[in-house]
């Protein structure tokens, strides 16, 4: 099925005709820093990839946004100046609204049922779009985890989210999600946070259990709330016109190890989560608040929903998913 929703994509590409075996080093652009859990995975990628081609495919990684944000490897990816990337499916829904509904506020109660959103049909079908609207080709779905909220000052609700600056990752329905609380979201790319939260720029951020223990952001923002507000994919995207130049064997190999290492990552993050919150209680002078529910911020998910519904049948669509689940 995900072998043939890529064949399909490929031809809407517009095939180039297949080189024959070479020799490859791809290029694989990342935001994320050499120790997060996507790079480790990128990584092993790279040995899965030298081992099943006998050689002749690798990877080198560009960690930490060193060939720029998000949005700049989206666009090196459709020219084919950059031959992969794993972003982030916030990055993503400018291209591709239908994806916006992967952020719905409380679409999922836990990080289990995001892994099951992320492995399901539904979300694959949003994946199919990916080649005409970002020149790229979606091989698989993996994850960050929930996303938590992490703040300078305690705040006892969401109210008092009014007139805070948060830095968000740059993507319209994660700013709507903060302006109905009346908060100034502050989108900006994951490697300036610490230094616009150690100069005051910002007040909190929206961010995941992995990244609050890599960045030490609780060093300036000791107000941990858990509240699992939403789910945060991840896209492995290969270049489009580099797509356009394999063969349908390297294709296929591609997919499958990329696919593995999607999985993988999954499995990590989800049986990682609850260690990545017992590390965090340690950590010097953070105060958490755990089990923050979604009474907390009221009818957000009601409003949320009537503004992104109307743009995407997805929304509905995956909520549907979730209560059958
Ligand atoms: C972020 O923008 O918050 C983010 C991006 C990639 C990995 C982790 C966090």
């Amino acid at each position: 099925m995900l072998r043939k929703s890529i064949l399909a994509a490929a031809a809407m590409l517009g095939l180039a005709l297949p080189a024959a075996a070479e020799t490859r080093e791809f290029r694989l652009g990342l935001i994320t820093p050499p120790v997060h859990v996507w790079n480790q995975e990128v990584a092993a990628l790279s040995e899965t990839l030298k081992e099943r081609s006998n050689g002749r495919f690798s990877i080198v990684a560009f960690p930490s946004g060193q060939l720029g944000n998000e949005a700049a490897m989206l666009q090196q990816l459709q020219t084919g100046a950059l031959d992969m990337a794993w972003l982030t499916s916030a990055e993503l829904t400018f291209r591709v609204p239908d994806m916006a509904a992967l952020h719905a506020p409380f679409l999922v109660s836990n990080i289990d049922e995001a892994a099951q959103v992320l492995r399901s049909d539904v979300a694959r079908e949003i994946l199919a779009d990916l080649p005409r609207a970002t020149g790229t080709v979606g091989v698989c779905y993996a994850m960050i985890g929930m996303r938590q909220m992490v703040l300078r000052d305690s705040i006892d609700s969401a109210d008092q989210l009014a007139g805070k600056r948060i830095r968000i990752t740059p993507a319209p329905a994660i700013s709507t999600f903060f302006e109905m609380f009346g908060a100034a979201p502050a989108p900006m790319p994951l490697p300036a946070i610490y230094d616009a939260l150690a100069n005051g720029q910002i007040d909190g951020l929206d961010m995941d259990f992995e990244s609050i223990i890599n960045f030490r952001y609780y060093e300036h923002a000791p107000y941990l709330l858990e509240t699992n507000h939403h789910m945060f994919g991840m896209v492995a995207l290969i270049s489009g016109p580099v797509w356009a130049q394999l063969s349908a064997e390297d294709r296929a190999l591609i997919t499958e190890a990329t696919q593995l290492h999607c999985d993988r990552t999954i499995d990590r993050f989800v049986t990682e989560e609850d260690d990545k919150l017992a590390r965090l209680r340690e950590a010097p002078g953070i105060r958490i608040t755990e089990d923050v529910g979604p009474d907390f911020f009221g009818d957000i998910v009601e409003r949320w929903d009537a503004e992104w519904g109307a743009k995407t049948p997805y929304v509905q669509r995956l909520r549907d998913l979730v209560a059958s689940f």
